[in-house]
């Protein structure tokens, strides 16, 4: 598994302290406020099992899963397969993803819940390509910002693997060329 691994681009420790650091953040930002943090699964499972043992409010956690992608290339096209089970009207939302690319996935999924009319809705991502961006979507929490390159471990895929890497890796463009 490893030999598809170009580099090492965010390692285990920097992982740890970055989300640890958006985990502070977000308790101090909604301290009183109860919110909801919404998974959006499954490239969301280990940053946020990570990030909600450093979040010390009171609140409470849901899980979406969504699909949008085959390969490396987007679809375009975004699928809702698991819905919410709690109710968010009124409620303040935290959306967890995993990477924030193209944007069309979260701007989708900003509007799928807007009409519930929670109370807000912010965005915590783990990684944010910018470079990429299409759909007018921004974060308010990113641990980090990187480059256009396609990226595995720590919970991401391609076609399904390499998601339990502890690190973020590179894949080596000859794996999906
Ligand atoms: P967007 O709709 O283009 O922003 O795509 C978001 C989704 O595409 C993410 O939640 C990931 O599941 C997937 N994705 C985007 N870039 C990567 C990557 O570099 N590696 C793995 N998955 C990615
Ligand atoms: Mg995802």
């Amino acid at each position: 598994m490893e030999r598809d691994i170009e580099r090492v681009l965010i390692s285990a420790q920097e992982l740890e302290e970055h989300v640890a650091e958006i985990g502070a953040q977000i308790s101090r930002d909604f301290e009183g406020k109860d919110p909801i943090f919404i998974g959006v699964l499954k490239g969301c499972f280990i940053f946020m099992a990570d990030l909600m043992r450093h979040v010390s409010i009171k609140c409470s956690m849901d899980f979406m899963a969504v699909s949008s992608y085959s390969g490396t290339t987007s679809t375009g096209a975004v699928k809702i397969n698991k819905d919410l089970s709690e109710d968010i009207e009124g409620r303040h939302i935290i959306i967890v993803e995993d990477i924030l690319d193209s944007g069309v996935t979260l701007n989708y999924l900003k509007n799928f819940l807007m009409v519930r009319n929670p109370a807000s809705i912010s965005i915590a991502t783990l990684m944010d390509k910018p470079a990429r961006r299409k759909a007018d979507v921004y974060a308010d929490y990113s641990c980090f910002e990187i480059p256009d390159a396609f990226v595995v471990g720590y919970g991401l895929d391609y076609n399904e693997r390499y998601r339990n890497l502890p690190y973020i890796g590179v894949l080596k463009s000859e794996i999906y060329s």
